[in-house]
Parts: C-alpha cells; structure tokens; sequence
C-alpha cells in the first residue's frame, strides 16, 4: 500500500493560471508528485459571486480527495483562495493551502511609490484583500487594477498576441512609466508577465504570490512529517473540466517553465 507520505499533493485553480504555483512548487519539491486540476469548464471565477466560487472550489477539493487521494491541497487561485479558503479549511483535516496578492512586499519595498494591483474584480472586493490593504497601505499608494479579460485570452493559450497587448494597453498606460511596482494577484497573470512589462515599462518591479505559497506547502507538509522521502523525479497528472483543455496545460506548463 502507498504510503501516506507519498500521496500527491493537489494543486487546482479555475483553469490554466495555477500552473505558474505548479511550476514553484515543483522547483521546491521535486520529489512530490502532483495533481493539477484546472476548472476551465467553469471559468473566469473572477466574475462570479463568492458562493458559486466557494461551491466550485469544494467540489474540486471532493475531486482531489476521493479520486486522488491527496496528502494536501494548494488553491492555485487568489480568487478562490478570497472566497472559500477558510471554509475549506473548517471543513477538512488535510492542509489546505491559499494565496493571495503580494501586496504587502509591494508596498513595504516600494515607499511612497506608485503600486498597481492586477487581479480579478472578486479578488479585489473581497475583505481578504481589503483587509491587507488596510494594515499595509497606509498611504494609498495601491492602485486596483481589475483585469477579467486577461484570464480569458490566458485561458485561450495567448500569452503575447496582439489582442492581449491592446487589452493591456487599455487597462495599463495610465501607469506605464509611473508604476514602481506591478503585483501580479491572478495566477494566470505570470504567463503575461513580459507584455506587461513591456506595456508598464521594463523598471517597474514585479511582484507574485507563487514563491511564497509553495514554502508555506513545504512548510504545513514538514510539520506533519508528510513530505516525500523518494529521490526520484515526481510525476504530474494534469486534468481539467473541460474537453482538451489538459493538453494546452501541459503546453502552457512547459512554455512557462522554459521561459522562467
Ligand atoms: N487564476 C485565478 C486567480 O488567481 C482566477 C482567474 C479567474 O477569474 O478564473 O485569481
């Protein structure tokens, strides 16, 4: 029988965007195997209501856990992470593990500098992120920069086509050459971290959320004496919600593991 410690760890988002955690977390545990489910039958998650998010993420989680059997859970999703984490979390014993927009970095490392938030219209309104702001942001300097449509053309494969840099030209250049600092809240937002430098300017620092919520899962895994003793290279399954889609994830994982 498998062991506990060498159960996978599950990883999902609304579609393709966690893919960029996934990339994190197979740098720091390479000897884990992983699950990725993408929900791109049903997404963006961006515009919809918190329940709907938190009913989506649950059934997900059902997912991981009965089929999978997973030792671990990381919501690859700012969004869904604002909208079911701690429900999740009071529902199941396993680690649960979220992440949010690395504002508080931003705004600490950027004083009195111009700080542009990108995510989705839930992330942004949710108490989760306000709350953040509200301790951190003393001086206003964070600018909510809402960017639904982002996701979908990222949901698409397009990473640099001339559609996406005119939508970012349209929601970015009353920053471009202003803003000190980018945070990339959406974890789709990484595959189009180039285009939106190139739109910002190439000076302004980029921020995301990725690096830290995969030491958080190493964290919760070593705690509980969980992680993997195997020294081979795990493996990883790719699944999602809709038709074919799990292909363009593995895609979309490769290309963004040879570009970062
Ligand atoms: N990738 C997700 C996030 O980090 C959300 C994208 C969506 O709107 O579905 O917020």
């Amino acid at each position: 029988m498998e062991k506990y410690k060498d159960r996978p760890i599950g990883v999902f988002d609304s579609g393709q965007g966690g893919l960029t955690v996934l990339s994190r977390l197979v740098d720091l545990l390479p000897h884990e195997n992983f699950v990725f489910y993408g929900d791109s039958g049903n997404a963006p998650y961006g515009v919809r209501t918190k329940e709907e998010v938190y009913q989506l993420s649950k059934r997900v989680v059902e997912h991981l856990i009965n089929d999978h059997q997973v030792k671990a859970i990381m919501i690859a999703c700012n969004t869904a992470t604002s909208a079911a984490a701690v429900r999740l979390r009071a529902e199941y014993e396993l680690p649960i593990i979220g992440i949010e927009p690395a504002a508080k970095p931003a705004v600490l490392e950027n004083p009195d500098q111009e700080v542009v938030v990108m995510a989705t219209p839930l992330t942004l309104r949710e108490s989760k992120f306000n709350n953040l702001l509200q301790k951190y942001d003393k001086d206003h300097q964070v600018v909510k920069v809402p960017a639904p449509k982002l996701v979908e053309l990222i949901e698409q494969g397009q990473t640099k086509s001339p559609e996406l840099y005119s939508y970012l030209h349209q929601v970015l250049d009353p920053y471009a050459g202003k803003a000190s600092a980018v945070v990339l809240g959406c974890t789709h937002f990484p595959f189009a971290k180039q285009a939106i430098l190139d739109v910002l300017g190439h000076q302004t620092r980029v921020y995301d959320g990725a690096i830290g919520a995969a030491n958080e899962v190493k964290h919760q895994l070593a705690k509980r004496d969980q992680l993997t003793e195997r020294t081979e290279a795990g493996r990883i399954i790719f699944e999602n919600s809709a038709p074919g889609a799990s292909a363009l994830s593995e895609e979309l994982y490769q290309l963004f593991r040879s570009e970062n």
